[in-house]
Parts: structure tokens; C-alpha cells; sequence
């Protein structure tokens, strides 16, 4: 069996591109700079001295010779702290207010910081009423205070880390795919299909539906918003050896979960040419790890943010989940650990039964706190496409889950049945509508046994962050009875 060679890390850290442009009222001897790149010290030969720094105010206060501000603009999780002498006008900037700033950096006296600027002059650019804003200076806020304000808490410094962290970690997923050879594809978010044959399907109708067309569909077929990509990456199968997507996935369940949305970002990865499972988990293993040292080296403070104040001994964990390999259990092995265990779990364990989240946490903790991949799956509660074990007198499917710590089910992933006759007895049995004429077709010319996996990006978030609810880390979430924006 020939394997797949994974590139590791690769590529460096780029900073935070230094900007400079002759904007409309800024004279050209000025050069705009990012806070990031501010604080990092770095030398600007050429540069003109006085530079720009554009954010938002995250404290003032008022000495006797100098007002401190702290401004921030999303570059880093780091404030620039600014000098403002008697002679620059800073009595109507508050906390909050996003100001420009003109002034020269200095070398800071202070440990914590290399530079601090010495203001030339503050702009106020948009004001801010500190006492309606609903974050306090210097407050730290609940994660379930800061939800109700999903139009204002990209302004929190727990919220800007998590989305430069998360936009970190959507990088590095491209990255990890193209440096081993993946082919992107958009895969549609219309679709006629149900991939997971769960029914848990959002419609897609014209809003502006007239009585007398209610009765046709604008695609002439119900059509829905894409619970998974993966019936169209397995299409892209038939051509390309190794293909992926990324992009948002719908559910309609009612499940109020901490770990469940009905929206979400959905990893889905599909090779071609593999008959062993171990081809699809070393992929979501080699991934899981990439991104996870991506974004512990690019993004150390904001990481340092979580692990410290949100998820203490989080830090530890995650060191865990790196240094070992992942555990593999097989389903039937994984019921057995369950039912000897003296846990009492409110679903009792038996095969044949769905693992539920109390069971998939208890078989985490069981392997060390390592993330473990639970495969081969009773045949009858796994969807059409899984490859048939062909085994007893217990009926299996090629199927695999990645269950990790705190989280449970990250991953999803099988072989996929190519077997054309067996396949069509399976899309019979669970009673699957012709129009999946052209999945059968896709399984008739020159087709290859495949496999594939899909990973929930939230669901990665909190696993490596300890995140408790699945509702923050993602900038708009959507859930049943919540569609805020
Ligand atoms: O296990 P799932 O349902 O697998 C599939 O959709 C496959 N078609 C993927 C494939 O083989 N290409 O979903 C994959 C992962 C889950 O393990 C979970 O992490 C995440 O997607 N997920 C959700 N995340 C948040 N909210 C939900 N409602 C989710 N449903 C699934
Ligand atoms: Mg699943």
C-alpha cells in the first residue's frame, strides 16, 4: 500500500504588512501602520518618522502631565499605549471611540512593551458613550453576557482573539491541503440532495413565492441548503485523486446543544484510490495537528488568552493531543470498554445503538485524554454511502468518527460503497428517491474505491481553545429560534 506523505508546518510567519497610502486629508509624509507592527519594533528604514495608527480606544487615563490611551485595531490582541501631552486635544475621546492618531514611536520605558507613541495629534473619528456601551473598561465579561451583543462583540478582546485565531486556522486548513496536493473545490450550497439522509433539511424557495406558483419549485425539484459537500466532492473522484472543500454546512436540528448550530463550517476532504480506512484517519490526524501547531505558533498571546484565563490546564491538554499518536478503537471494542465501565450513563451502551456525547466522552478520557477514532459501525446506523464490512454475525460499515476531549465527535468519515449492486440494494433500502441516478452513474465509469471525512471547524475551535459552547466561535451564530443580523 503506497502512503501519502503529509508537509508539516511549512511556511513562516508573515507580519502584518506595513501600509502605507496618501489617503484623502493625510499628507504623503506620513505612513499608516498597523498597532502589531508598531509594537513589534521593527526598524522602518526609509519610512517617514511620524506615523498613523487607526482603531479603536480600549482605556484612557488622565495623569497629571500626560493622558494614556490604549489603542487597538484588531492586529493583535496587544494594545499600542499612546502619550498624550497637555497640548494635544484629548477631552472628548473615551473608551471605545475609534480615533486616527498621529505621532512618533519610541522605545517604551516599560517591560511589557518595546514602543509606545508620543501623539502628535488624536482624531476623534466615530465617539462612543461609554456609560450605553455595553462592555465596561477594564470589565471582564461572561461569554453569555458578551452573546447578546453579536453586532459589538468583535470589540471584546476574548472575541477578536478567537476570530483572528479562527481566520489562523481557516488559513492553515488551505494551506494544509494545497501543500499535500488537494484540489479545492467549491462544492454548491443549493443542492437537490440529502447527503446524510438524517432529513434534517432547510428549503430553498423564492421569497416572493405567489400563491398561484406555490405549487412548483423554482429549481422544478425541492431544493435544499447543503448539510455536506460530500456527494460533489465524491463526483470530483472521478477525476482527481485527493479533493476538498470548506465551506458552511445547514442543519435543521432542534438540538439546543453546546456543540451544535444550524449553520456551521464543515472541512470535508475525499480521496481516491483508498481501500483502508487508516488513509482517511491519518489525513484527519496530520490535519488536525497542522493547524493546531499553525496556529499555536502564529497566534501565541491570543492562544495564551484561552488557555490561561478561559480553560486553565487547557495548555496541557493540547501539548497531549500533539506529542501522541491518536488511539484507534473499533466500535464493537469501544461498546465493550462502555459497558464494563461503572459509569452510570443515562443511555445505556449496546450494540447496534448510536454512540451518544456522555458515551464518547467517557471513551476519550478512557485512551489518556488523546483524541481516538472509533470505526466500523453497525451497518444500520450509518447513511447509504458507507462501504458494507460484509462481515457477522455482527453487520458492519467502514465507517469512522474522531471523538476528542471535552468535545466528542469531531470528524466523520468512511469508505464509501463503489460496489454498484451493492450500493443500489442500499439507496432501496433506506428508500432513496431516483433522482440518485447520477450517484450511481458516478460509480460506473472509471470509478475508483473512495473514501473521505468531514471535520466541524467549530467543533476543532473548542476542542483546541476549551471553549465550552459552540455558540462562541463563530461570528454569527445561528440556532433554532436565533437568527440575530
Ligand atoms: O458526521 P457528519 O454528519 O458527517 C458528514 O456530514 C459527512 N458527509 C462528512 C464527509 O464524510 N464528507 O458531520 C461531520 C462533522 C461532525 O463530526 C461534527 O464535527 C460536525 O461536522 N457537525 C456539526 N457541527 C456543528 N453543528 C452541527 N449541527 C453539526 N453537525 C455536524
Ligand atoms: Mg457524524
Amino acid at each position: 500500500m503506497w502512503r501519502r506523505r503529509f508537509l508539516g508546518l511549512g511556511g513562516r510567519w508573515v507580519k502584518n504588512g506595513l501600509c502605507s497610502f496618501n489617503g484623502r486629508s493625510n499628507s504623503s509624509s506620513d505612513s499608516r501602520l498597523s498597532v502589531s507592527l508598531a509594537l513589534s519594533g521593527a526598524e522602518r528604514p526609509g519610512e517617514p518618522e511620524v506615523v498613523r495608527i487607526q482603531g479603536w480606544i480600549r482605556s484612557v487615563r488622565a495623569q497629571k502631565e500626560f493622558t494614556f490611551l490604549h489603542i487597538n485595531d484588531g492586529s493583535s490582541l496587544q494594545s499600542l499605549q499612546v502619550l498624550a501631552r497637555p497640548h494635544v486635544d484629548v477631552s472628548n475621546i473615551t473608551f471605545g471611540s475609534a480615533v486616527e492618531i498621529w505621532g512618533k514611536l519610541v522605545q517604551s520605558p516599560h517591560k511589557k512593551q518595546n514602543t509606545e507613541l508620543i501623539a502628535d495629534e488624536v482624531r476623534l473619528i466615530g465617539s462612543c458613550n461609554p456609560v450605553d456601551f455595553p462592555f465596561k473598561i477594564k470589565k471582564r465579561h461572561s461569554f453569555e453576557y458578551i452573546r447578546q451583543f453579536p453586532h459589538l462583540r468583535c470589540k471584546t478582546n476574548i472575541f477578536s482573539s478567537l476570530l483572528r485565531i479562527r481566520s489562523g486556522a481557516s488559513a492553515a486548513t488551505h494551506s494544509f491541503f494545497m501543500n499535500n496536493g488537494f484540489v479545492h473545490i467549491h462544492t454548491p450550497t443549493i443542492t437537490s440532495n440529502d447527503c446524510e439522509g438524517a432529513g434534517e433539511l432547510f428549503q430553498v424557495e423564492p421569497a416572493s413565492k405567489t400563491a398561484e406558483k406555490c405549487h412548483t419549485h423554482f429549481f422544478d425539484v425541492p431544493s435544499f441548503l447543503t448539510v455536506s459537500g460530500q456527494l460533489h466532492l465524491e463526483v470530483m473522484t472521478g477525476a482527481f485523486t485527493q479533493v476538498y472543500t470548506f465551506g458552511p454546512a445547514f442543519r435543521a436540528e432542534n438540538s439546543q446543544t453546546r456543540r451544535h448550530l444550524a449553520e456551521f463550517y464543515m472541512i470535508e476532504a475525499e480521496l481516491a484510490f483508498t481501500e483502508n480506512l487508516k488513509d482517511i484517519m491519518e489525513v484527519m490526524e496530520q490535519l488536525f495537528k497542522t493547524i493546531t501547531f499553525d496556529i499555536l505558533s502564529k497566534y501565541p498571546e491570543d492562544v495564551q488568552l484561552f488557555h490561561k484565563d478561559v480553560a486553565p490546564g487547557q495548555e496541557e491538554r493540547v501539548e497531549r493531543m500533539l506529542k501522541n499518536p491518536f488511539q484507534v478503537l473499533s466500535y464493537t471494542e469501544a461498546i465493550d470498554i462502555l459497558q464494563r465501565s461503572t459509569e452510570s450513563f443515562k443511555f445505556e451502551p449496546k450494540w447496534g445503538n448510536d454512540l451518544q456525547t456522555e458515551h464518547e466522552k467517557y471513551l476519550v478520557q478512557h485512551c489518556g485524554d488523546i483524541p481516538v477514532f472509533v470505526m466500523n459501525y453497525p451497518y444500520d446506523i450509518k447513511p447509504f454511502y458507507a462501504r458494507d464490512n460484509q462481515d457477522g454475525p455482527q453487520h458492519t460499515v467502514a465507517a469512522v468518527d474522531l471523538l476528542v476531549p471535552g468535545i466528542g465527535e469531531l470528524c466523520g468519515g468512511s469508505l464509501r460503497e463503489e460496489r454498484l449492486d451493492l450500493l443500489r440494494s442500499r439507496l432501496k433500502q433506506h428508500g432513496i428517491p431516483d433522482s440518485y441516478q447520477w450517484y450511481e452513474e458516478v460509480h460506473q465509469f472509471g470509478s475508483v474505491p473512495h473514501g473521505g471525512f468531514g471535520m466541524g471547524f467549530e467543533r476543532y475551535l473548542q476542542c483546541v481553545l476549551g471553549i465550552e459552547n459552540i455558540k462562541d466561535v463563530i461570528p454569527f451564530p445561528r440556532f433554532s429560534h436565533s437568527c440575530i443580523l
